[in-house]
């Protein structure tokens, strides 16, 4: 559903891809091709990472599998439950906490992980497809649901699907300028 009123203001010229992607409250409920949501996370795999550890896994429940779906439905908050229940796909993120090479921490597990998310996102909206992305999940259920092992960290979860109309999502969407957050010379000084 394209949806003029939630595409990105932008003050200087983006790509499509990215300002006509927004986070759904309202899905509908109709499956998502199976080949679609391969190039996603195919789309996913080419991510760059630190040492291309490749941190990231999903775990992944289709809708019409009535088994796995409510499963890795529960895992989530109960607000967000409300509304992922209609999305097509639903996916538990996790990165891996040490590097394979040496053992050691892998700090940037999370950014790495965000960016393959980042492309799994770009790749689902030139499908038409929608992502909504949640920090509200019960990530101890989601280790047992999934025997998830210490060395390795639920993060998020992801609504993925087709978009549908609601009152929910015609709220505008808003973003700081870059004055607050680009600077020259000092922190705090615009460029
Ligand atoms: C890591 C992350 C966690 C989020 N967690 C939630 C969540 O638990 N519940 C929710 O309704 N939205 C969640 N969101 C969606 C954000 O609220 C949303 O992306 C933000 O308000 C900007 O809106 P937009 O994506 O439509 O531009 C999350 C987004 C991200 C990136």
């Amino acid at each position: 559903m394209s949806n003029q009123a939630k595409r990105a203001q932008a003050n200087h010229p983006i790509l499509d891809l990215l300002a006509d992607r927004w986070s759904p409250y309202a899905f509908d409920p109709q499956t998502v091709e199976e080949e679609k949501l391969l190039s996603c996370l195919e789309a996913a795999r080419w991510a760059a990472s630190s040492y291309n550890e490749q941190p990231w896994s999903f775990v992944v429940a289709k809708r019409e599998d009535e088994t796995e779906f409510p499963r890795l439905l529960d895992c989530l908050l109960e607000a967000n439950q409300a509304w992922a229940k209609n999305a097509g796909v639903l996916m538990i993120t996790v990165t891996s906490k040490q590097f394979s090479r040496d053992g050691k921490p892998n700090l940037m597990a999370e950014h790495d992980i965000g960016l393959a998310i980042g492309n799994l996102t770009a790749q689902a909206t030139s499908f038409g497809l929608f992502v909504h992305q949640m920090a509200g999940i019960n990530r101890s259920k989601a280790r047992q649901t999934y025997n998830i092992p210490e060395s390795h960290e639920p993060l998020t979860a992801i609504g993925l699907g087709y978009a549908a109309n609601a009152q929910r999502d015609q709220a505008p969407r808003s973003r700081r300028p870059l004055s607050e957050f680009v600077f020259k010379g000092a922190w705090g000084t615009s460029r």
